[in-house]
């Protein structure tokens, strides 16, 4: 089997890119990106590419040299799947926030809107790949909805996970370390797998492709992103015994990391994991073991989150204690806000939880982000609902540089580790600052030595 047409619901982070670079990968094959949302579409259509709607390095270019001649952005989603062979599911799977599993488990309501409007509108046999993070045994759903409401063609359920990371989205998708996908063990199956490692094929080695059944590959995905968070959460935990120890966890982290069975990756300690995917896929995988009654399974799990969450209100805690136990009315600038650099999302980023605290306390907080808008970093927190539009307006405000930003502040706190602030002059902004000047470097981007020889009180992580 051949593919020449693919369809990807859901326009988002990996939707987009991930189709981008099969396009440009497979001059061959028409792919055709659709979203229910008009204004992503509408800004993935820009004609400008530097205004598409999501920041990837090298994305602009991409999308660039395929739009147009056989990658496509639409809202047409009824024609785009009834065109495709192949349709790829890129929806967003977010924490419940209500009903059963509130909180926990992954809300399947986009995979179920849109496994019936691919029933509905199927004529012809298609490939129905889950590319979105899905809890172990969702393609049983997905086939249940498509046998029952389709109109009597076949349909194949893959599972596809995306181990992209955002901020190196783009070479992650050129130079993946794997491509999983996992299908039925039947004939019709194996025809389908091998249609899309054909795909793949175009750009990545056949050895780094991967077969599996469904339900490994289904749980496979969930299981990258807790063995990834639990090092960040193990590495944190340890951060805190460094600081009351004289230990310094950079040290630790190097030391450990040298040994070839633990690896120098994911070992830097931090304000915490941010991110939309790491929090939610714990939280449903720890539901998922709940829910076969495996509670030290998923107590084990949730105490990634818990050592996560701890770590962010540590860091706002610290803040407040050194600044005399009271930050009422002082003004403290975030030095970024995105969960982490070289992205512009900012989901579930550490520095909104580390806001929230702060002006809970009644501090004045100004950021500067090199990639995020006023707005998203308002709605970010006014989506926790701790206190009015207004009040989060009044307490944040926002510059288009850090010089600007820092003026006048009694503090600075670096919360996301964008290259640019580490070229600072920051003779020039110790200069501009309340004194004495405290700094809180939530990435341990910044030389201690360096900057405490300017004057700064510094105060990194673990050490
Ligand atoms: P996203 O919110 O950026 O994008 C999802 C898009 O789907 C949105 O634009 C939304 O409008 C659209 N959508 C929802 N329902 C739709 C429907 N019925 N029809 C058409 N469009 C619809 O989400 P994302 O970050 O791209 O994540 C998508 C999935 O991929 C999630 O399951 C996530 O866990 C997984 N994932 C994300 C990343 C990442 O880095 N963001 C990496 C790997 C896997
Ligand atoms: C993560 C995984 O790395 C991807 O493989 C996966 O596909 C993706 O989740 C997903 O499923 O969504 P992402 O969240 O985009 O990717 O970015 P990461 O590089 O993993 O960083 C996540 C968070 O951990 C960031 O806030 C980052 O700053 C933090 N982090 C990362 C640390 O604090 N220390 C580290 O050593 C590494």
């Amino acid at each position: 089997m051949k593919i020449t047409k693919i369809c990807c619901i859901g326009a988002g982070y990996v939707g987009g890119p991930t189709m981008a670079v099969i396009a440009q990968k497979c001059p061959h094959i028409q792919v055709t990106v659709v979203d229910l949302n008009e204004q992503r579409i509408k800004d993935w259509n820009d004609p400008n590419t530097d205004n598409i709607p999501i920041y990837e390095p090298g994305l602009s270019q991409i999308v660039a040299e395929a739009r147009g001649r056989n990658l496509f952005f639409s809202t047409e989603v009824d024609k785009a799947i009834d065109e495709a062979q192949v349709i790829f599911i890129s929806v967003n799977t977010p924490t419940k926030t209500y009903g059963k599993g509130k909180g926990m488990a992954a809300d399947l309501k986009y995979i179920e809107l849109c496994a019936r409007q691919i029933a509905k509108v199927a004529k012809h046999n298609k490939i129905v790949v889950e590319k979105s993070t899905l809890p172990v045994r969702t393609a049983e759903a997905i086939k249940s909805i498509l046998d029952n409401t389709g109109n009597g063609v076949q349909f194949q359920i893959l599972s596809n996970p995306e181990f992209l990371a955002e901020g190196t989205a783009v070479t992650d998708l050129l130079n993946p370390d794997r491509i999983l996908i996992g299908g039925d063990t039947t004939p019709e199956g194996e025809v389908a797998i091998n249609a899309l490692v054909d795909v793949y094929a175009n750009w990545v080695d056949k050895d780094k492709i991967l077969t599996t059944n469904v339900w490994s590959s289904e749980l496979s995905k969930l299981t990258a992103n807790a063995f990834l968070a639990q090092r960040i959460s193990s590495i944190n935990a340890m951060s805190e015994l460094c600081e009351k120890t004289g230990a310094d966890v950079n040290e630790v982290a190097k030391a450990i990391g040298m040994d070839s069975r633990i690896g120098p990756k994911f070992l830097k300690a931090s304000v915490g994991f941010g991110g939309s995917c790491f929090q939610k896929d714990i939280l449903n995988l720890v539901y998922i073991a709940k829910s076969y009654g495996l509670n030290e399974v998923a107590d084990y799990w949730e105490q990634v989150i818990i050592m996560n969450d701890h770590q962010k209100r540590r860091f706002s805690n610290k803040i407040v204690q050194t600044l005399y136990n009271t930050v009422a009315d002082k003004k403290i600038t975030f030095l970024g806000w995105a969960f982490k650099k070289d992205t512009n999302d900012t989901r579930e980023s550490a520095a909104i939880y580390v806001a929230d605290d702060l002006i809970n306390e009644q501090a004045k907080i100004s950021v500067y982000d090199p990639k995020v808008s006023r707005n998203k970093m308002l709605s970010d927190l006014d989506y926790l609902q701790t206190r009015s539009v207004e009040e989060n307006s009044n307490a944040l405000t926002i510059f288009d540089n850090a010089y600007e930003a820092s003026k006048g502040a009694h503090a600075i706190a670096i919360l996301t580790e964008w290259d640019e602030f580490t070229t600072y002059d920051w003779h020039k902004i110790y200069d501009s600052m309340h004194k004495p000047a405290f700094l809180f470097d939530g990435r341990n981007i910044l030389d201690a030595k360096e900057v405490e020889s300017i004057g700064f009180i510094y105060k990194g992580i673990g050490s």
